[in-house]
């Protein structure tokens, strides 16, 4: 017990040193002079900041070793500023190093912990007040109060269900399939690639089966941006690019973020724009993220074209469209 209250009072610090200036006056007036010497410096390098703002010319120039021909009304402002700033900081560091009290000082405090008395008594009153309600005899009401606080817990865990059913597959498949033709949207025209000029932009759906009500929600997920380069623009892989077709490829309109409508082309630059948090995918290396919060590309699509010239789906998506939490649906 000793020993740990010799630790605490002398933690292992060493012994407190005295600086020249607190000992010795001509030290300390010698420490004073320097400090008003920086900021008399910083004071000088102020004034020359506002002489060259107001009297050196802009126009005029000075050779400098290393920098060349420079500006010399810039250059006195820089160095102007860089000595005003500099010199105040130097001063205020030696104030405080060298003369602002140096003494060690302990802050008190006080024992978190209750006297005993104090604790003695909170223990009495609980022990009291519970005797009072009948806690101790009444164990039927013990045990129903243990019943309905348990089961109050669990009634949040109820309402999860509100969330409705897990998507399962459902967000990982979409309407496009091996030979299904695109068509404009709007328009709902199947699509030929001489109708799709080299830099312009389409939207297309697919053509649904006999039957098949296209919904709000599959035209969430079936959307799809065909584009056309020039095939020589392409970066792709030989297995990407034979899912283009004479330059024009195919990707989902639904942003990898969080899915909105991928809706800005930028024909100069290829880039397709999400307007919501500005991922920008770069259409030559297949959607590649370039820029902004999302994580994937956005899913190509491979076409072709059918015997009578239009274009039509290779198969279906080879992955899930849309956020990449969908992938995780299941
Ligand atoms: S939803 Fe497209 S960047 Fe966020």
């Amino acid at each position: 017990m000793s020993n740990e209250i010799e630790r605490l009072s002398n933690p292992g610090l060493p012994e407190h040193q005295h600086r020249a200036t607190d000992i010795d006056p001509v030290a300390e007036k010698k420490a004073e002079r320097q400090v008003a010497l920086y900021f008399v410096l910083s004071a000088i390098g102020t004034l020359v900041f506002i002489y060259s703002y107001i009297f050196v010319p802009i126009t005029s120039f000075v050779f400098v070793p290393i920098l060349g021909s420079t500006n010399t009304h810039q250059l006195l402002l820089g160095l102007g500023l860089a000595f005003s700033l500099l010199f105040i900081g130097i001063g205020a560091i030696h104030w405080a190093k060298q003369l602002m009290p140096d003494n060690e000082v302990i802050a008190e405090r006080h024992e978190f912990r209750s006297p005993k008395d104090e604790r003695d008594d909170f223990v009495a009153t609980v022990k009291e007040r519970a005797g009072a309600a009948g806690l101790g005899r009444r164990s039927l009401i013990k045990r129903s109060l243990g019943l309905s606080l348990g089961l109050v817990g669990l009634a949040p865990l109820v309402l999860l269900r509100d969330l409705g059913p897990l998507p399962a597959k459902q967000l990982e498949t979409t309407n496009w399939a091996k030979g299904v033709r695109l068509l404009t949207d709007p328009g709902d025209r199947p699509i030929k690639a001489t109708d799709l000029e080299v830099g312009a932009v389409a939207q297309v759906l697919p053509e649904l089966g006999a039957g098949v009500e296209r919904t709000l929600s599959s035209i969430g997920k079936d959307a799809v941006l065909l584009i056309r380069l020039r095939p020589e623009e392409f970066r792709l892989s030989a297995e990407r690019l034979s899912w283009t077709y004479q330059g024009i490829i195919a990707f989902s309109k639904i942003c990898s973020h969080m899915g909105c409508a991928v809706a800005l082309y930028e024909q100069q630059t290829k880039h397709l724009l999400c307007p919501c948090h500005q991922s920008t995918f770069d259409v030559p290396q297949a959607a590649k993220v370039i820029f902004g919060p999302s994580a994937r590309p956005l899913p190509q699509l491979a076409i072709t074209v059918d015997k009578d010239g239009y274009l039509v789906a290779q198969k279906p998506f080879n992955e899930p469209v849309g956020p990449s939490f969908w992938e995780r649906s299941s």
